[in-house]
């Protein structure tokens, strides 16, 4: 009797995309009761990337998949399921984003569509592909994460800001048969009592669209920036632990940590109770603020680019968001080096 062969999902490349448009510290010091010196000092942030008036979260999600299809050597017809990240799709109901992604790339009749995890989408996607692969449903995966998170941002609140910029990053998963190149193991989680943290009251069942929305700014992010820092931090060192725990993995042989890029004092505190050196820790929040569900690919992309992703090196990706959700992953980089 044959047996089947194990299949393993691998990630085999990294593509991103940030707009033109800069919007620094300076320029925010004009729009809200804020200077440079405190956002830097609370956030690390020095800058974040705003897309164009007509340029929407699809427009930049393509550009990242055409860079990540192009340098994974695979080509479009061999891609079975084009799935994207984002909590400020192109619309609000439908068309999904991944649908409008899948036209303007030019990738027709294969499952497309959206899932919504806020800052941890990258993370839920990658577990989305890995079940579809491993179960033997679909051979190569399109993942995207990609926000125009100006969209959502209230630009005279300088709680919230400050901190959100916008842009995209694709990543495309394959499978393979060598076990040597899969995600090693990958966790996802959630909490919805913490939902109030993080959330864009309208539009939605609970608040449609309607006058009353506007006056109020329901629109707008809201966020409770202290209990989610302080949560953030627990979560994201406890999510580590327990992955390198189980697969026995120590912090110190991790070459490449790539945390959720919300905030450099997150990222420092988990970084030291990890006890990881500058080196290990990927650090992009300066240049682009919070991306949302672009955070970590904008961070693998940057990474890549400038050579210091090789082929075949560990990766461990931590994120929390929205939800509140949660997610990490071990996984080898299966593609080429620059
Ligand atoms: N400029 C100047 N002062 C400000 C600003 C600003 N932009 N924003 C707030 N302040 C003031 C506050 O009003 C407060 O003043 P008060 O003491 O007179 O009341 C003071 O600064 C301190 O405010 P805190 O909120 O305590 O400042 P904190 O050090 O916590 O920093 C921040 C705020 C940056 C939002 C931080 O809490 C944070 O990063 N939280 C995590 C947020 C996060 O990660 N969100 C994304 C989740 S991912 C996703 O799914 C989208």
């Amino acid at each position: 009797m044959s047996q089947t062969k194990p299949v393993y999902a691998s990630f085999r490349s990294i593509g991103a995309y940030v707009p033109e448009k800069i919007l620094t510290n300076a320029d925010l010091e004009k729009m809200v009761d804020t200077t440079d010196e405190w956002i830097l000092k609370r956030t690390g942030i020095k800058e974040r990337h705003i897309a164009a008036e007509d340029e929407y979260t699809s427009d930049m999600a393509a550009k990242a998949c055409e860079l990540a299809i192009e340098r994974s050597g695979i080509a479009k017809d061999e891609i079975d399921l084009v799935i994207c990240a984002t909590v400020t799709p192109d619309y609000f109901n439908m068309p999904s984003t991944a649908c409008i992604i899948s036209d303007k790339i030019g990738i027709r009749d294969v499952q497309a569509f959206d899932i919504s995890a806020a800052c941890s989408g990258f993370v839920y996607l990658l577990s989305v592909a890995k079940a579809f692969i491993e179960s033997g449903m679909k051979k190569n995966v399109l993942i995207v994460g990609a926000e125009k998170f100006s969209s959502i941002v209230d630009y005279t609140d300088r709680t919230t800001c400050i901190l959100f910029g916008d842009g995209a990053g694709a990543a495309m998963i394959s499978a393979t048969s060598n076990k040597a190149e899969g995600i090693i193991d990958l966790h996802a989680s959630a909490d919805g009592s913490y939902a109030d943290f993080l959330v864009t009251p309208a539009p939605g069942s609970v608040n449609p669209v309607s006058q009353k929305v506007l006056d109020e700014g329901l629109q707008y992010v809201q966020m409770k920036g202290n209990e989610t820092f302080k949560l953030a931090v627990k979560t994201l060192t406890k999510d580590v632990k327990e992955i390198l725990a189980k697969n026995e993995i120590s912090a110190d042989e991790i070459p490449h940590f790539i945390p959720h890029q919300a905030n450099y004092r997150i990222i420092k505190a988990v970084g030291d109770a990890l006890k990881m050196t500058e080196e290990q820790v990927v650090v992009t929040v300066g240049k682009y603020g919070n991306t949302s569900a672009a955070s970590i690919p904008m961070a693998l992309n940057d990474i890549w680019e400038s050579g210091r992703l090789q082929e075949g090196e560990l990766m461990l990706l931590d994120t929390f968001g929205g939800g509140l959700t949660w997610a990490s992953a071990l996984l080898p980089f299966a593609g080429k080096s620059k």
